[in-house]
């Protein structure tokens, strides 16, 4: 066993990126690369344990790649939704968590409020994963920096352009960024940029870690000598009673082929997904050759595989 790894800790929970370190950031990566090549290495892995899936919002990719992802580790997956909990009926989060945890190795909760998963965290003696919130998508972005590094070759250095609205998943890819030596810049219209609190503090994270990043208005800045654009859709869940609000002010925003020819030339377009094809970018770039986004999808799974295991085990090594 590798002894700097046998030696690394595991954070309690995952409910944000910052909750790794450089290091253990690095290893999430590692083991979801070994796990993704060895589909069915560590099926007995966690036998007799169950991963409850608690999802407050709509999902495909964090649901299914969730329950996939406990099927390779040997454990038993429970997708709950609040109308089947008495959560749904006024049954408090602590009692919640109290609860899952007598009989559960780990909880995956996808929610509106990041106070929320603190709670659960705060009052579950198992493992609690973030799996959405309003403010962060941590899960995502461990999926897109394998991705990255799977067509890069390596993550120091490349440059991240996100264009549009600064929302849970850019957030989460800043932080990514700032633990894996990836410049991210965000191109936002003013009203759309993160609030003066919640950038103070994401620029300090990213400067603790000697990290580089910044927040613009203009996409061509963002973009200029980047290995990669990403965008999100603009109408996130929750935000939907300001759609057509946000679909208007979003518009020049557009991720387009005369944007992606600004950035450098082997620059790919990613996309957490669900995509708006007409909205955030045009169909011509989200199905064209530069588009990793089925690659980002796919791996889903074998980070959030790793991350369970890590979680559950308290270790980042191999079994
Ligand atoms: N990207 C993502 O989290 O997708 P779902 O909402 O389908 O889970
Ligand atoms: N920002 C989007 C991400 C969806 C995966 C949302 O919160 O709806």
């Amino acid at each position: 066993m590798n002894l700097e790894l046998s030696t690394l800790t595991v954070p309690p929970d995952f409910l944000t990126v910052g909750d790794l370190g450089e290091a253990q950031f690095a290893a999430a990566l590692d083991l979801a690369e070994a796990m993704k090549h060895a589909p069915a290495g560590w099926l007995d892995a966690l036998p007799a344990e169950t991963l409850a899936c608690f999802f407050e919002k709509p999902s495909t990719r964090t649901r299914v790649s969730f329950a996939a992802a406990a099927h390779r580790l040997g454990m038993l997956p429970l997708v709950l939704r609040p109308d089947e909990l008495q959560l749904g009926r006024g049954e408090t989060v602590a009692d919640t968590a109290r609860t899952l945890a007598g009989f559960c190795a780990a909880i995956v909760i996808r929610t509106f409020a990041q106070a929320t998963v603190e709670e659960l965290a705060a009052h579950s003696n198992v493992p609690v994963i973030n799996a959405l919130t309003d403010d962060h998508h941590p899960c995502q972005a461990l999926a897109d920096f394998l991705t990255l590094r799977e067509v890069f070759g390596h993550l120091e250095g490349l440059k991240l352009a996100y264009i549009g609205d600064s929302d849970n998943v850019a957030r989460s890819l800043m932080e990514a960024g700032a633990l894996s030596g990836v410049e991210v810049v965000v191109a936002s219209p003013p009203a759309y940029q993160a609030e003066a609190a919640a950038r103070r503090e994401l620029l300090d994270f990213v400067a603790r870690h000697h990290g580089h990043a910044g927040v613009v208005e203009d996409p061509h800045e963002a973009v200029a000598g980047a290995h990669a654009v990403y965008t999100d859709v603009w109408v996130s869940m929750g935000a939907e009673a300001d759609a057509e609000r946000r679909r208007r002010e979003l518009a020049p925003y557009q991720v387009t082929a005369g944007l992606m020819a600004a950035a450098r030339p082997d620059a790919v377009f990613m996309h957490c997904l669900p995509a708006h094809r007409g909205e955030e970018m045009t169909a011509e770039v989200i199905d064209g050759p530069a588009s990793v986004v089925w690659q980002q999808a796919a791996n889903r799974l074998p980070t959030e595989q790793a991350i369970v295991h890590a979680l559950i085990t308290g270790g980042w090594s191999r079994p």
